[in-house]
């Protein structure tokens, strides 16, 4: 299932993923009241002695959704179950899965948003009543039998938290929205995995790595890597920032930490629609990717970095955005030129 990543180095590696994926809340860095609000909840829970409540986390790739969803799982002391939204073709495949939890586990479903509509309304009745009602047979003979299902916790995962139905979300008791990470936040993510995979780095190489990391945990650990590798070979194996910076602009990542598709979406504005405003649609065909996928996985980290804006008659690109191309904004007629007095 292609899930939409940004750069090479935001793509899955479950082994990789899983040496560094933090356990606990404590290791968990940053998203301060996401955290706060899971850990209350997981306390209050066990507390009862209950099943946690359905859990929505949302935001893009690599920001820590499912390491969020083996840390709930690990603080509650059950199993975890995982599976994703396109993979669960029927609703016998739902019941299936649901009849096999016990009592407190939690069921993960990826990318819950790619559901198919049919599975979903099975789901409705799973979470709040925890039954399912589901036909067998055909014809003539078919027949609807309900299931009793243990009390579980569901938790989904979105990176398109606007593409959840109403029925949906409103099943989930509590909701949690990842944003991307600051640069000293990751950072200590850097400097935690360095630990982890036993490399040597001071703080301002992993401030470097950390700049370059588009936000995201992922790619810093990607990164990190590359550089260790870098560091080993060419150097004494210690990272300072010089190293960091060396094998980082070895490896085409520029200062900014924009990779390939943000550069050519900039660049796409401004060459081909004289910096905009240009909409959605106009933007995915030129440059030959999903609307969704420029909306939920590129555009949120170039409009807060300030590269782009939208407006209401599309996206226009920045002075930022030439800057860091190098091209000259150019001077349109109508346009009023500010005049420096
Ligand atoms: N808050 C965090 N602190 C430390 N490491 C993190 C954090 N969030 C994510 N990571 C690292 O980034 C990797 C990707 O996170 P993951 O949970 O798989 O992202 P998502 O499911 O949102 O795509 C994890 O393996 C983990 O090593
Ligand atoms: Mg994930």
């Amino acid at each position: 299932m292609a899930e939409h990543l940004p750069t090479e180095f935001n793509k899955k590696n479950n082994n990789q993923d899983n040496t560094l994926r933090p356990s606990s809340f404590s290791e968990f860095v940053g998203q301060e009241k996401v955290r706060e609000r899971l850990l209350l909840c997981v306390e209050a829970a066990k507390l009862r002695g209950e099943a946690l409540d359905h859990v929505l986390l949302s935001g893009p790739p690599g920001l820590g959704k499912t390491t969020l969803c083996y840390i709930i799982g690990e603080a509650m002391g059950v199993s975890v179950k995982t599976t994703s939204g396109p993979v669960i073709e029927k609703p016998a495949d739902l019941a299936g899965m649901l009849t096999s939890l016990n009592h407190g586990d939690i069921l993960f479903i990826d990318e819950i948003h790619r559901m198919q509509r049919t599975v979903e309304e099975y789901l409705y009745s799973a979470m709040e009543d925890y039954v399912i009602d589901i036909m067998i047979d055909q014809g003539a003979n078919a027949r609807s039998i309900r299931l009793e299902l243990p009390k579980f916790t569901l938790i989904g995962a979105t990176t398109r938290s606007g593409l959840i139905s109403a029925p949906l979300r409103s099943r989930f008791g509590i909701t949690g929205r990842l944003d991307y990470y600051s640069t000293n936040e990751l950072a200590k993510i850097v400097a935690r995995s360095a630990g982890l995979l036993d490399v040597e780095i001071d703080k301002s190489g992993a401030i470097e790595v950390a700049r370059r990391s588009r936000g995201t945990p992922r790619i810093a650990n990607n990164l990190l890597r590359r550089v260790r590798d870098y560091a080993q070979v060419v150097t004494n194996g210690k990272i300072s920032q010089d190293v960091a910076d060396a094998a980082l602009q070895m490896l085409d990542i520029d200062a900014s930490g924009l990779d390939e598709m943000d550069k050519r979406i900039l660049r796409t504005i401004i060459e081909k629609f004289n910096g905009g405003p240009i909409g959605l649609n106009s933007l995915a065909v030129s440059i030959a990717e999903e609307q969704d996928t420029i909306e939920d996985v590129y555009e949120p980290y170039l409009i807060q970095e300030g590269y782009i804006k939208r407006t209401a008659r599309g996206r226009v690109v920045t002075q930022l955005a030439y800057d860091l191309l190098g091209i000259e904004k150019p001077f349109r007629s109508g346009q009023q030129e500010e005049l420096p007095f």
